[in-house]
């Protein structure tokens, strides 16, 4: 199908979020966050995060449909998070398309959320070229992805062991006493410290981690941090939290440019809430020119969850004559990335 206009809904996580796009075109993507309800718990509750999908989907779905300047009964299909997520999220978001899905008699496309965080890049950038290198970098996934087909084909070839990238963004800033989420607090705090005033380690990235050469450890960096503070009592908290990041950034772009080198693919995407981090953004833009790749970042707003990424992805399906999921589609809390749409 041409230019298919298409209903994204996500709810994987404290995002309500409604995108609608017409092929690679962004038309409307609106965002209803719980976060402010999570803060004092340092992470996302999900009884309270359900709720607050239950309250904000209509809302979001009409400003949505709004902004887009279209009727609902205008779409030409709905696609929606199945998974990966906490799982009283999800539902919420299945349901609503299921339910649009319906009563509407469009198809409906369940998706997984990491790949819709690849596919967003598309309507910043045009269509990514398959194959291309996806480092995927959010609060719950650290991965990079060999991409042959975004609908079809993405072969995992390392992730992280522990932590995700995200996870340790949230956690340091938690014992830094910065504010939650974790990583544009953190991002914020680095520009004012300096990236080598400590050499936090780098995971898995001696010789000796050949069989996890493309795998992510951030749980030392962690403990060497927590280490740090306890015998530097008059520690500078700027300088901390910009080593901090050098550290993590350092080891994704390295593995993103050996993965790049190792497979031949000279083409990178990096996605994911994390990619909003301007200092990766910086770094890998400058490593990825030296080594003659082409590197593709959406802007800082869609790497973050959203709805346009859903719609995205959804449009990519429709285009490439997918079969659609079946009204009842099953949400997954755990789902890998090799599932990319529910058939
Ligand atoms: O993709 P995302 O919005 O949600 C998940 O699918 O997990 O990613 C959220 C994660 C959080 O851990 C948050 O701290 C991190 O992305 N993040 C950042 C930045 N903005 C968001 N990490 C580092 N620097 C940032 N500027
Ligand atoms: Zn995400």
């Amino acid at each position: 199908m041409n230019e298919p206009l298409v209903l994204g809904i996500e709810t994987s996580c404290d995002e309500t979020a409604v995108g609608i796009v017409r092929g690679r075109t962004l038309l409307a993507n609106i965002i209803s966050s719980s976060v402010s309800e999570h803060a004092r718990f340092g992470g996302v509750v999900p009884e309270i995060a359900s709720r607050a999908h239950l309250e904000s989907m209509q809302g979001v779905l009409h400003q949505a449909l709004h902004m887009a300047g279209i009727r609902l009964k205008d779409i030409d299909g709905v696609a929606v998070t199945a998974g990966p997520g906490l799982i009283g999220a999800l539902l919420v978001g299945t349901s609503s398309a299921s339910a649009i899905s319906l009563a509407l008699d469009k198809p409906l496309y369940g998706v997984n959320h990491l790949a819709a965080h690849i596919a967003v890049d598309g309507l910043e950038n045009g269509d990514i070229s398959e194959p291309c290198l996806a480092l995927l970098v959010s609060g719950g996934h650290t991965s990079l992805l060999q991409v042959n087909d975004l609908v079809r084909d993405i072969q995992p070839l390392g992730s992280t062991i522990d932590d995700a990238a995200g996870e340790a963004f949230d956690k340091i800033a938690r014992i830094l006493d910065l504010d939650f989420p974790g990583g544009p607090s953190i991002d914020r705090e680095a520009k004012a410290g300096d990236p080598d005033a400590i050499a936090f380690p780098r995971g898995l990235t001696s010789g000796t981690d050949g069989e996890h050469k493309f795998d992510f450890s951030f749980s030392g960096l962690k403990t060497a941090v927590a280490r740090y503070l306890e015998k530097t009592p008059l520690y500078v908290r700027a300088d901390v939290a910009a080593s901090f990041q050098e550290a993590v950034v350092d080891v994704l772009v390295a593995k993103t440019i050996e993965a790049a080198r190792s497979t031949g693919i000279e083409s990178v995407v990096i996605a994911g809430g994390v990619a909003a981090n301007s200092r990766l953004r910086e770094w890998a833009q400058k490593r990825c020119a030296d080594a003659g790749l082409t590197l593709r970042i959406p802007k800082a707003g869609l790497c973050t969850d959203n709805g346009a990424m859903v719609a995205a992805l959804g449009a990519y399906a429709m285009e490439r004559g997918a079969t659609p999921s079946d009204p009842a589609l099953e949400a997954l809390s755990s789902v890998g990335v090799g599932q990319i749409l529910w058939g």
